[in-house]
């Protein structure tokens, strides 16, 4: 392929197509590490075609080592996401806010909540994988994604997640909403540290604007809002209390009711609300693929 030879059919049928080529090398791991080889992927690299390295593991040789083709899964979940992003290549822009917010005390101290930014930062990955813009606002976490068709604006406190919403939100088709913002913040933030002098401490508290609520308050007609509840009792009444009053095309519930569902697990079940009256249940699952089911939801939306 790197020298143009034709002298079988898949090399003919290779150096004739116009279309995009992705291939799996395999071989035995001291051939993987030849210069000849590195230097002819580096000539199909630079020809366009697509790469899946390959993986460690049991050899053809019965050697050990870096050769191995990769699993057929992996291959088949590359080319799902290649064919999806290729026939969903959009125009949509989607704004997601992620993670806790944190409210400062003072300079070493703040309020916040356990939330891990996992269930924004799947959404994320899934509106990416179907060729979407994605704009995530997302508080301190520890998760990191990087993607050309990805804009990450780090926060810590819901006043700059509001600041860096409004700043966006005009430009955005869609908002999903599943940061666990602090409701309320210190009324004062003490320029030093407090020292620790009287018995008790009182900390006044003030109230956080709501960002979904702006979101929803400042749209534009085609514009989607999409938020999340998190509930201990009553869930269905309250979630379905928050869709009508913060006017939301679609709500996400997930209840702590759920053995494996929340805040740091890796897991959720959900149950989908939309302003239809339309209600979907779905398993616990892994927030990715609960991801998908939000997106796909959303997608589906009248
Ligand atoms: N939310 C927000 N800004 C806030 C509070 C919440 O954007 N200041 C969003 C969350 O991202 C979530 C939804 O609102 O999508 C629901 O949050 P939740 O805390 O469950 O509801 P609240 O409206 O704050 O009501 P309450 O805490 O009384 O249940």
């Amino acid at each position: 392929m790197a020298s143009g030879l034709c002298d079988n059919l898949l090399l003919a049928t290779y150096l004739s197509m116009k279309t995009e080529t992705i291939i799996c090398p395999a071989m035995d791991l001291d051939m993987y590490q030849h210069p000849s080889f590195k230097r002819n992927i580096a000539t199909l690299l630079s020809d366009g075609v697509l790469v899946i390295p390959a993986t460690k593991g049991e050899l053809a040789s019965g050697l050990e080592g870096e050769g191995r083709m990769e699993e057929p899964e992996v291959i088949a979940d590359y080319l799902s996401n290649y064919f999806i992003a290729e026939t969903t290549k959009s125009t949509e822009t989607v704004l997601i806010t992620a993670g806790p917010t944190y409210e400062a005390i003072d300079p070493v101290r703040f309020i916040g909540n356990h939330s891990s930014g996992k269930m924004g930062f799947a959404l994320a990955e899934s509106c990416l994988k179907r060729g979407m813009n994605v704009i995530l606002v997302s508080g301190p976490t520890q998760l990191e994604l990087h993607h050309p068709n990805l804009e990450v604006i780090a926060v810590k406190s819901a006043e700059q997640m509001l600041n860096a919403v409004s700043s966006k939100w005009d430009k955005c088709s869609i908002g999903i909403f599943a940061a666990a913002v602090a409701d309320y913040r210190p009324v004062n933030q003490e320029p030093q540290k407090i020292k620790k002098k009287e018995e008790r401490l009182t900390i006044e508290l003030f109230k956080n604007p709501d960002i979904l609520r702006w979101a929803s308050e400042n749209r534009n007609n085609a514009q989607k809002v999409i938020g999340f509840a998190l509930e201990t009792n009553n869930a269905e009444e309250n979630a379905l209390l928050k869709l009508k009053s913060k006017n939301l095309d679609m709500i996400v519930l997930n209840t702590l009711e759920n053995k494996g569902a929340g805040f740091q697990g890796d897991t959720n079940k959900i149950t989908i609300l939309d302003k239809t009256n339309s209600k979907k249940e779905f398993e616990l699952k892994s927030k990715t693929a609960v991801a998908e089911d939000i997106i796909e939801s959303i997608l589906n939306l009248k």
